[in-house]
């Protein structure tokens, strides 16, 4: 699995610990940026990460601003994404599952490392139920194929 990875100051912290993670499970990854603190516009990054998942250049993407919610919801402006906010494990299991979520979003001012690590292990580790969940996502799918 190859992630996509995007962030803006707010989150660059964050997405330190989150990459250090990921490089001891070593799973792949993709950093789209923002590459320090320095301040910057968090739909720059979103735009970027949610691209290549998009694209299915990358398989699943994790997305980190301050609050989550700037960027959570430019990826979704993506066609094709679905990023979900989370601060809590049973939610980023649940929007797997449930929602076939493809980028996970959260915020650097919100969670600490611990939880977020536990967050992106309950998100990566997830996989989509399917069934009656198919009809549901196929129809919020079309919530903005039909635009
Ligand atoms: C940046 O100060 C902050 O607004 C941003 O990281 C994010 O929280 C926006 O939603």
């Amino acid at each position: 699995m190859k992630l996509a990875l995007g962030c803006d100051h707010g989150g660059f912290e964050l997405m330190q610990e989150v990459k250090a993670h990921l490089d001891e499970l070593g799973i792949e990854y993709e950093d789209f940026g923002t590459y320090s603190t320095e301040s910057c516009n968090y739909p720059v990054f979103a735009k970027a990460a949610a691209e290549a998942v998009a694209s299915g250049k990358c398989d699943r993407g994790i997305v980190i601003c301050g609050t989550g919610i700037g960027i959570s919801i430019s990826a979704n402006k993506i066609h094709g994404i679905r990023c979900a906010l989370c601060s809590d494990c049973f939610s980023a299991e649940m929007t797997r599952r449930h929602n076939d979520a493809n980028m996970l979003a959260m915020g650097g001012r919100v969670v600490g490392p611990g939880l977020a690590l536990k967050i992106v292990d309950a998100f990566l580790n997830a996989e989509f139920d399917g069934g009656r969940h198919e009809t549901r996502v196929k129809m919020m799918m079309d919530l903005e194929n039909n635009q």
